[in-house]
């Protein structure tokens, strides 16, 4: 894969993120979770923030983006939203990690995917502390905390 292609796959993944992200964020605020629907949608903001900085990126090398978004599933479930969320990102980490090496010669696309791998990171600590959460205080208080 070259880099440019690998750039075009990054912003089809981070709109497809984002876009489930978002409409896990809508299904929650409707049932009344508030407070996780702010923080859900907030990282929905951050991954579309992602996918049209990665097209500006494209559009500065001499490349046209494309419109394309990788799909994801809708889940309604709450445990199980971060249970993919987690799976998803434990999976994404070391592939963007291991993506590094193709912009040895491109220390802007590098440092950009390094931020990306950093906001990740971010993530899934986010993540991993929800999911503690649920095993700590139990299920039912969980969602009482995110009511908001
Ligand atoms: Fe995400």
């Amino acid at each position: 894969m070259t880099k440019i292609e690998l750039l075009k796959e990054f912003a089809s993944g981070w709109f497809g993120n984002s876009q489930q992200h978002s409409i896990h964020a809508q299904l929650l605020a409707n049932r009344g979770y508030k407070k996780l629907a702010d923080m859900i949608m907030e990282e929905s903001n951050e991954e579309l923030d992602e996918a049209k900085k990665v097209n500006a990126r494209l559009i500065e090398l001499g490349e046209t983006p494309v419109v394309s978004t990788t799909s994801y599933p809708v889940i309604t479930d709450i445990k199980e939203m971060l249970e993919y969320d987690f799976k998803d990102s434990m999976e994404a980490l070391p592939m963007m990690s291991k993506s590094l090496a193709l912009f040895d010669d491109d220390y802007v696309s590098r440092h950009m995917i390094e931020q990306f791998i950093l906001d990740e990171q971010e993530h899934l600590n986010w993540v991993k502390t929800h999911l503690n959460l649920i095993k700590e205080i139990g299920y039912e208080n969980y969602l009482i905390e995110m009511l908001g």
